[in-house]
């Protein structure tokens, strides 16, 4: 109400002559609020493609082409100098910018000479979700924007937002979904929405179905239209409902046909059913025909790859083919290109115009700000917010100085300065600047302040470690493993020695794991250790946010996006041959009726405790199909926050026959909320409302069908349900 009666004054004022205010302060805050009352930064959707329409009828054939196919791109990642890793060129006369589109979703990679560091490496996409935090999804999303605008950019290849299928997917640690389609959902419509509100076009990636790495560019996902519908669309249909300016068709085939050229998936299913409005670009040479204009995509990137040592020219579109096509197949392409530029109010801001960028190319952002923050903390922040606290034997974690003197820093990725284990490798990869700090730097200093002695190993071998775990209060083994783009993992181990060290240690001495890793591992050692936790490649603050949750200056507040399985028969594999069938449709993850977890999708402690109480359905002030809430109590001694999930069961499914429903999950996740931080014996009652499609189920029949009978499940996890309330959709007070 303030906002708004400050905002009315605002405009009153701004009427009036300025001598109206006598003190600049005034009219200092007067000309702020002016300033956020200014238009927002996308146009509606009509508006855009009205003016789309009509700038592109006045195109020459030559300005529709360049809509449509991307320019000067060297090879694999390494654009021409001055250029953008996708290019398209300017159109001044209509006020077009080029388009300028950089990877990816964690970071600006550095792909100028001379330009590693420049960025901030945040969090990777995995990372961001194990925070369950959308407000800190967008600001780490508005932040990037900045960096990006920084960087002369106005597209960024992200988010990406697959749904995890195989648990050794090489890119898991850049998907923002984890196992779930509906955290994927929500995280995905915040990052969207941060992006774009900086005015830089995001790119919903992959779609659809590249969900492994092996054969990617061949393979055939062949899936069921449920396993669409209520899983892995979820992020996309999210992604279309928040505004996302671009998508990204993939390298695979869905369904016997090329992902860019299936008219299915990108008609039918992302412009029919989702409702997306902006522009389709193919993943990099992921074009294969002319005829995928026809079926919905509208741009080749990154077009005509000049600089190919072997092969030669790559591309489709090149002038001989692109000829070929009728004029209204392109222009209907350059439309939805152009909408998207007019959506985001591209044209107010041409920027610079390759190769005329090596300034902004070459600039530092890490010393940016968004939103009065400084990127370094925002970084730290996410980060922090991203640890998963596993296991916590004898509550040792925050160490207590009064009780842990001396300690060991041990393990493969504790004094590593190549920070391997940060970031993930390829597209997405952004080097970490020279503020990054080893987890064992990191511990050190808050140690010292802590009068807390720490002790650090010569060399990296096991013997030595075990040698000093006879000396300490405590160890601390941070161990790693890495992944990349491209190809996916050969196993769910830690790999190295670092299971060695980990069972040598815990022999001698209570043992802290800190675990930084792309995506689900396997832990057989966990019952000997005493204090588990995990990063997902938290980027730059890697080691800073260990040291800051070690040592109690921030709690642990992540809650796992993926299922720890118990052993390696307890995921999905890696599909080998080249068509992959989803034979296990939805029951995948924690929605599986067999597979065991080591830790359970959603799984993740604090430094106290949490009691649910008094589940109830709300009919007053409801307002949509299903309001209900549940009492959350801090009964531990310690302050914190308590993430409650909200997992849907349908005890009486109806919709199909009796196959459909036992390929029902048996609980879904439909909702989560974070409480405030609550103090030692203080309460707060969580609410959750359900809007009627979020109780219904999907059979190809019939198509999307409402249930009766529900049982919301209110849990700490999706193994940890701690209340349950049966209810009927249409039961009234
Ligand atoms: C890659 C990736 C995609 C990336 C693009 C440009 O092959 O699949 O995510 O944005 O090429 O680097």
């Amino acid at each position: 109400m303030a906002f708004r009666h400050f905002a009315i004054f605002a405009v009153i004022l701004a009427k009036a002559e300025p001598e109206v205010c006598e003190e600049p302060h005034h009219l200092h805050l007067v000309q702020r609020q002016l300033q956020l009352l200014r238009a927002p930064s996308t146009r509606p959707w009509e508006e855009a493609r009205a003016a789309a329409k009509s700038v592109a009828s006045k195109l020459a054939n030559e300005e529709l082409y360049d809509l449509v196919r991307g320019s000067h791109f060297a090879w694999y990642g390494s654009p021409d100098p001055g250029y953008y890793v996708g290019n398209t060129p300017a159109i001044p006369r209509f006020r077009i910018p080029a388009l300028k589109m950089q990877d990816a979703a964690q970071g600006f990679r550095a792909t100028e000479v001379g330009t590693a560091g420049t960025t901030t490496s945040f969090p990777s996409m995995l990372a961001l979700a194990s925070t369950w935090d959308e407000d800190m999804v967008r600001l780490v999303a508005s932040a990037l924007g900045t960096e990006y605008k920084g960087k002369g950019a106005n597209c960024i290849l992200g988010p990406s937002i697959n749904v995890h299928r195989a648990a050794a997917g090489g890119r898991n640690f850049e998907y923002l979904s984890g196992e779930d389609g509906h955290l994927g959902a929500k995280l995905t419509a915040a990052y969207v929405k941060g992006v774009q509100d900086q005015g830089i076009i995001a790119t919903a990636k992959h779609f659809a179905f590249n969900e492994q790495e092996t054969n990617r560019m061949s393979m055939d996902a062949r899936m069921s239209e449920r396993s669409q519908e209520e899983l892995y669309y979820l992020p996309f249909r999210a992604a279309a409902e928040a505004g996302v300016g671009a998508v990204m068709c993939a390298y695979n085939k869905v369904n016997g046909t090329y992902a860019c050229q299936n008219s299915e998936i990108l008609t039918a299913d992302l412009r029919g059913k989702m409702g997306f409005s902006g522009f389709v670009m193919s993943d990099w040479t992921a074009m294969h025909s002319k005829d995928a204009l026809h079926a919905g995509l509208d741009q080749e990137q990154p077009g005509m790859i000049k600089k190919v040592p072997v092969v030669g020219e790559v591309g489709v579109l090149a002038d001989s083919v692109i000829k070929t096509l009728d004029r209204s197949v392109v222009e209907n392409a350059a439309v939805h290109v152009l909408t998207a530029i007019f959506r985001l109010r591209l044209d107010q801001d041409m920027g610079c115009t390759p190769p005329n960028c090596t300034q902004e190319l070459m600039s530092d952002q890490t010393k940016a700000t968004t939103r009065g923050e400084r990127h370094e903390d925002i970084a730290l922040r996410a980060a922090t917010s991203s640890i998963v606290l596993l296991k916590n034997g004898n509550s040792l974690l925050p160490l207590d100085k009064g009780k842990v003197h001396r300690i060991a820093v041990v393990g493969n990725a504790s004094a590593d300065e190549t920070h391997r284990t940060f970031v993930g490798k390829g597209s997405g990869f952004v080097q970490p600047d020279s503020s990054a700090k080893t987890p064992l730097q990191a511990i050190e200093e808050k140690a010292a302040k802590a009068g807390m002695q720490v002790l650090k190993p010569e060399g990296a071998s096991v013997e030595e470690a075990a040698s000093l775990a006879q000396s300490v209060d405590a160890v601390v083994v941070v161990v790693g493993t890495d992944a990349s783009e491209g190809v996916d993992r050969s196993s769910l181990g830690l790999g190295d020695t670092s299971e060695a060290m980990i069972k040598a240690v815990a022999a001698h001495a209570p043992t802290i794991v800190l675990l930084q890793i792309p995506g689900a591992v396997l832990m057989p050692w966990r019952e000997e250790v005493a204090a588990i936790a995990c990063q997902f490649m938290g980027g730059v603050a890697t080691g800073a946010a260990w040291a800051s949750v070690l040592f109690g200056d921030a709690a642990p507040r992540g809650r796992l996006p993926v299922m720890m399985p118990e052993t390696s028969a307890d995921v999905i594999p890696v599909g080998q041959d080249e068509e992959v069938v989803y034979s296990e449709g939805l029951l995948t993850s924690y929605r599986s009726p067999t597979f065991r977890a080591a830790f359970p999708f959603g799984h993740g402690l604090a430094f106290t405790s949490f009691e649910y109480s008094g589940p109830h359905r709300l009919h007053k002030d409801c307002g949509v199909a299903v309001c209900v809430a549940v009492l959350v109590k801090n009964v531990g001694q310690r302050s914190g926050e308590e993430l409650v999930q909200a997992y849907v069961h349908f005890p009486d499914p109806v919709g199909g026959d009796e196959a459909w429903i036992q390929a029902t999950p048996d609980i879904m996740l439909k909702a989560f909320r974070r409480t405030k931080v609550l103090h030692p014996g203080e309460s707060q009652t969580v609410r959750f409302d359900f809007s009627a499609s979020d109780m219904k189920l999907f059979c190809s029949e019939r198509g999307w069908v409402a249930q009766q009978k529900i049982e919301v499940r209110f849990g700490a996890s999706s193994k940890d349900i701690r209340q349950t309330l049966a209810t009927e959709l249409a039961e009234s007070e």
